[in-house]
């Protein structure tokens, strides 16, 4: 490794501009599912500063939530020859056939985040999931143990949407049963859009004649269209509700009052060790996973960070003391 670090050296001193194909390093591909909601521009810079740290060159694209798009551009990153693919599907479950391709050609896959089925991946870093789902259900439970329940939940394509929701149920469930809790309404936003939870908060509330006590908002974005609707009925802050990411804008929302948790999963973490995790797989060297999960097709070696939940009480101590958002940011806007 050090003749390809001085060797890029040199061509970043004198070379760079004129000879780009003499700066060496392992390559890989990049493909964000959508570059618009704010976590996911967090995490391409910190990846892409670890993984150049580490001698590597990476190539970012952003399907901004469109599914052939995506496609594409992973036809494109095997073209050019990369060493590995990292992937945060839009769709986890329709890239078989590309990645059977990317496969051909000897190159290794990542799926970063959010899983991806029915292919031949190498690797899955992500957070609990689950572990996510239960903290968004938890926190609302304990505040209020009894009353009427809606479920927000994420985009229908994605893995992660449906793991937080399992999660939220293990928590719900026993509530319902014992009729302490009851659900109301259950629907999934495309996209994570904040527009569409906007929507289908607005229906929902109009169908159950403003009684809601609590909403399960499985992030940010649709936490925020969901206040958005309670906003104008005058239920902001009076309807509970949860959300994930830590989004300054959500952080922000529970220091004003409208939003009662979220749910801070440190993205340092995950773009660090998936940056080490991609170098090392492009270089064939072996991989520490915490163990497996199976994707339908096989299982996948796994690393599983642990998410952390966040309310008024524990801003400070978590998500500013990481330095994930200033205090400034966050309490002075
Ligand atoms: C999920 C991810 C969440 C949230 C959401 C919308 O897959 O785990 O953190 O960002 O996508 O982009």
């Amino acid at each position: 490794m050090k003749r390809v670090l001085s060797i890029s050296l040199l061509a970043a001193t004198c070379l760079a501009v004129s000879f780009p194909s003499l700066a060496a390093g392992e390559k890989i591909g990049l493909l964000m599912s959508d570059l618009r909601l704010e976590r996911w521009q967090k995490d391409r810079d910190l990846f892409t500063a670890e993984a150049e740290k580490l001698g590597a060159r990476v190539y970012t694209q952003s399907a901004n939530g469109d599914v052939s798009t995506q496609i594409s551009q992973i036809e494109n990153m095997i073209s050019r020859g990369v060493d590995v693919l990292v992937i945060v599907p839009e769709n986890g479950e329709v890239l078989s056939n590309v990645l059977a391709e990317a496969k051909a050609e000897g190159i290794k896959v990542l799926a970063y985040d959010r899983l991806i089925k029915f292919a031949d991946i190498d690797l899955y870093v992500s957070f609990d999931n689950i572990r996510v789902g239960e903290m968004q259900a938890e926190a609302l439970l304990k505040r209020k143990p009894m009353g009427r329940y809606f479920l927000m939940g994420g985009s229908p394509t994605d893995n992660n949407a449906k793991m937080f929701r399992e999660g939220q149920m293990n928590v719900l469930q026993p509530a319902i049963d014992a009729e302490k809790i009851q659900v109301i309404g259950d629907q999934w936003a495309m996209g994570w859009s904040a527009e569409a939870a906007l929507n289908i908060m607005e229906n929902a509330l109009t169908a159950n004649a403003n009684k809601v006590d609590a909403v399960v908002a499985s992030n940010d974005s649709t936490a925020g269209g969901a206040i958005q609707a309670l906003a104008a009925q005058g239920l902001s802050g009076k309807v509970i509700i949860s959300g994930q990411d830590a989004d300054l804008a959500a952080v922000r929302r529970i220091v004003q009052g409208s939003q009662t948790m979220t749910v801070y999963k440190p993205i340092s973490k995950l773009a660090e060790t998936s940056a080490e995790m991609a170098v090392k797989l492009a270089r064939g060297e072996a991989i520490q996973a915490d163990g497996y999960v199976n994707n339908g097709q096989k299982d996948v070696d796994a690393v599983l960070l642990t998410p952390i939940a966040v309310t008024k009480e524990n801003l400070d101590e978590t998500v500013i003391a990481d330095g994930f958002h200033s205090k400034a940011a966050v309490y002075n806007p």
